[in-house]
């Protein structure tokens, strides 16, 4: 019994292994398409931060004058004292295309250096670009200190006061 060899064809190997590596390719591009898919479904449509909150201390309340803004350095953020006590925290990038914004103490507004967006106190758009106030970073106020979480960042479709927080008044 005699077997018979087939000839090696290279050209023939080469393409079947091509064939073969680009779906390889495709199920590798297609498990990740699923993959992020899913993971921005169930994080409800990426406006979530996916960051564990922390907060800092940043100070007693009696620190912040009424009507004051001051710069939280660390966080990337302003802290707004209204003129009726309530506190809010601001995130310092533009939502218009991320640039930071700079509190004008003369005109009593935010301003964006790279389109001129502006936005009041309470971090709404004065002017656009910007489409939607400023985001909201969560403070609390325990024995009188003010904290304030550095890593989330809320976004706001308008500003509401029951997103202020006030100190409780002593006696
Ligand atoms: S990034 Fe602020 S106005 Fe464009």
């Amino acid at each position: 019994m005699s077997i018979e060899k087939q000839p090696l064809n290279p050209t023939s190997n080469r393409r079947t292994f091509l064939s073969r590596l680009w779906l390889g390719l495709g199920l590798v591009a297609l498990v990740q398409f699923v993959g992020g898919t899913l993971a921005f479904l169930v994080s409800g449509s990426g406006k979530k931060s996916t960051h564990e909150p922390l907060f800092i201390e940043v100070g007693p309340v009696d620190n912040f004058a009424l009507g004051s803004v001051t710069l939280i350095r660390q966080g990337e953020l302003y802290l707004n004292r209204l003129e009726d006590g309530g506190f809010l925290a601001l995130s310092r990038k533009c939502t218009h295309l991320g640039c930071a914004i700079a509190w004008d103490e003369e005109q009593k507004l935010f301003a964006c250096p790279c389109h001129a967006s502006t936005f009041d106190n309470s971090g709404r758009v004065l002017k656009t670009p910007a489409s939607r106030p400023l985001d909201q970073h969560p403070l609390t106020i325990e024995n009188g200190q003010v904290n304030i979480d550095i890593e989330t960042r809320n976004r706001r479709q308008s500003f509401k006061p029951e997103q202020l927080t006030y100190a409780l008044k002593k006696g």
